[in-house]
C-alpha cells in the first residue's frame, strides 16, 4: 500500500497514512498486508434446481397457498355476515375469533407462499454489492432497473400463470374484507339517540344494590346514583333481561342521579313543575358535551360539575348549564311515587340525553 495512492484518498484520523505512521511512532514500520478475500463458498444447487418434478410440486404447493388464502378471505365475508354477534364458542365471541382466523390465515399463507416461492422456485445465485457512493451513477441506476427486469423475468413470474395468476386473485380477494366492514358505518340510529329504556312506572333504584328508592331515603342535600329497575330484573327464565354490551349501551343513556333541594329553592323548566317528589329530582348521569358521566355535586350552590371539560349544571335551576362548553340544560326525568312508596319514572326523558349533535331538538313534544 504505497503513500502516493493514500495521498489521493480523504484524510481520515481513523485510518492513518502510513507516512503519518512513521512520523508518529518515530521509525519505519511495516505496512499491514490486507486479509485475503476468502470468496464464497461453492453454490449447490437447490432439489428444484434439478429435479423437474420437484420443481413442479413446488409449484402446486405455493399455488395452494394462495388458493387456500382465496378460500379464507371468502370464509370471512361469510362469517361476517353469518355468525351471530353475541354468539360465544370456550368463552370467546366467535365472531371475532372467526373473522381474525380467517383474515390472519389468508395474509398467512400468502406470505408464506411468496416465501416458498422466492426460497425453492426463484432463480438462485449469489449476489455481491460493493460499496458504493449514496447516489449510484446513472450507469448503476440503468443497471438497477435492467436488474429489476430480469428479476421479474427469473422469479417466473410471466411464466408460471398458476402462480401469477393465484396471487393476483389472492391479492384481489384480500379487498374484500376491508369492502364488506364498511357495512358498518351503519346502518344510520334513526331514533335511538332519542329513547332510553325508561317507561312509566319503572322504579328509580340505587345503581350498586339496585334496591328502590323511596323519599325517605334522600336527604336533602344528597346526591344518588341510580338506575332503571330493568337492569335488574331476569325474564321468565331467570336471565338478566340486559346483558352484555346490550346492557352497557343501555346504561349509557339510562343511568341518573337523584339529588333532593328545598323544594323553595327549585326553579322548574317551563312544563316541568310538577317532575320533582317533594324537592326529589331526577337528571341524566350523562354530560350534554360529549357525554361524560357526572356526578361532583355541590350541596350549597346545587351545582353538578362534569370532570371532563368543567361544564356546570344548576339542577336547582331545570338543569341549565351555568359554565363550561356544554350548551344544553341536563334532560330531568319527570318522577313520581307508586303505590308502595317508591320513587318511579313517569315516562321516558322528553329529550335526547348525552351528547348534544345537530339533528338534536330540544324537545321530544
Ligand atoms: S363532557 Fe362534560 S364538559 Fe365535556
Amino acid at each position: 500500500m504505497s503513500s502516493e495512492s493514500h495521498d489521493e484518498q480523504p484524510r481520515d484520523a481513523a485510518h492513518p497514512t502510513h507516512d503519518e505512521i512513521v512520523a508518529r511512532e518515530g521509525h519505519d514500520v511495516e505496512p499491514a498486508e490486507p486479509i485475503d478475500n476468502p470468496g464464497l463458498p461453492e453454490h449447490l444447487p437447490r432439489p428444484t434446481d434439478v429435479d423437474p418434478k420437484l420443481e413442479k410440486r413446488a409449484e402446486r404447493q405455493v399455488a395452494g397457498m394462495f388458493t387456500a388464502a382465496i378460500v379464507l378471505a371468502v370464509g370471512f365475508c361469510v362469517a361476517y355476515f353469518t355468525v351471530p354477534k353475541d354468539a360465544e364458542i370456550f368463552g370467546w365471541f366467535s365472531l371475532n375469533l372467526a373473522l381474525g382466523l380467517t383474515l390472519g390465515g389468508a395474509l398467512f399463507l400468502i406470505g408464506i407462499g411468496a416465501i416458498q416461492w422466492a426460497k425453492k422456485l426463484m432463480a438462485d445465485h449469489e449476489v455481491i454489492e460493493m460499496r458504493h457512493p449514496a447516489r449510484s451513477s446513472d450507469e448503476d441506476r440503468e443497471a438497477a432497473l435492467e436488474a429489476v427486469d430480469a428479476g421479474v423475468d427469473e422469479s417466473g413470474f410471466g411464466r408460471r400463470p398458476l402462480i401469477r395468476n393465484s396471487l393476483i386473485g389472492a391479492v384481489a380477494f384480500l379487498g374484500l374484507p376491508a369492502i364488506v366492514m364498511l357495512r358498518d358505518l351503519g346502518p344510520l340510529p334513526g331514533d335511538k339517540p332519542f329513547n332510553t329504556v325508561w317507561r312509566k312506572g319503572m322504579r328509580v333504584v340505587n345503581d350498586v344494590s339496585g334496591e328502590p328508592l323511596s323519599p325517605g331515603d334522600i336527604e336533602v342535600g344528597q346526591l344518588v346514583n341510580a338506575q332503571p329497575s330493568v337492569f335488574f330484573e331476569t325474564d321468565s327464565h331467570g336471565h338478566a333481561v340486559f346483558h352484555g354490551t346490550e346492557l352497557l349501551q343501555a346504561k349509557a343513556k339510562a343511568s341518573v342521579i337523584v339529588v333532593r333541594i328545598r323544594p323553595d329553592d327549585i326553579t322548574p323548566r317551563k312544563g316541568q313543575s310538577n317532575w320533582d317528589v317533594d324537592g326529589i329530582m331526577v337528571y341524566s348521569k350523562i354530560c350534554t358535551h360529549v357525554g361524560c358521566p357526572i356526578s361532583l355535586w355541590e350541596q350549597q350552590t346545587h351545582h353538578l360539575l362534569c370532570p371532563c371539560h368543567q361544564t356546570t349544571y344548576d339542577l336547582a335551576d331545570g338543569g341549565k348549564v351555568i359554565f363550561g362548553p356544554g350548551h344544553r340544560p341536563l334532560p330531568q326525568l319527570p318522577l313520581a311515587v307508586d303505590e308502595d312508596g317508591y320513587l318511579i319514572a313517569t315516562s321516558d326523558f322528553r329529550e335526547p340525553v348525552g351528547p348534544s349533535f345537530p339533528e338534536v331538538h330540544q324537545n321530544r313534544d
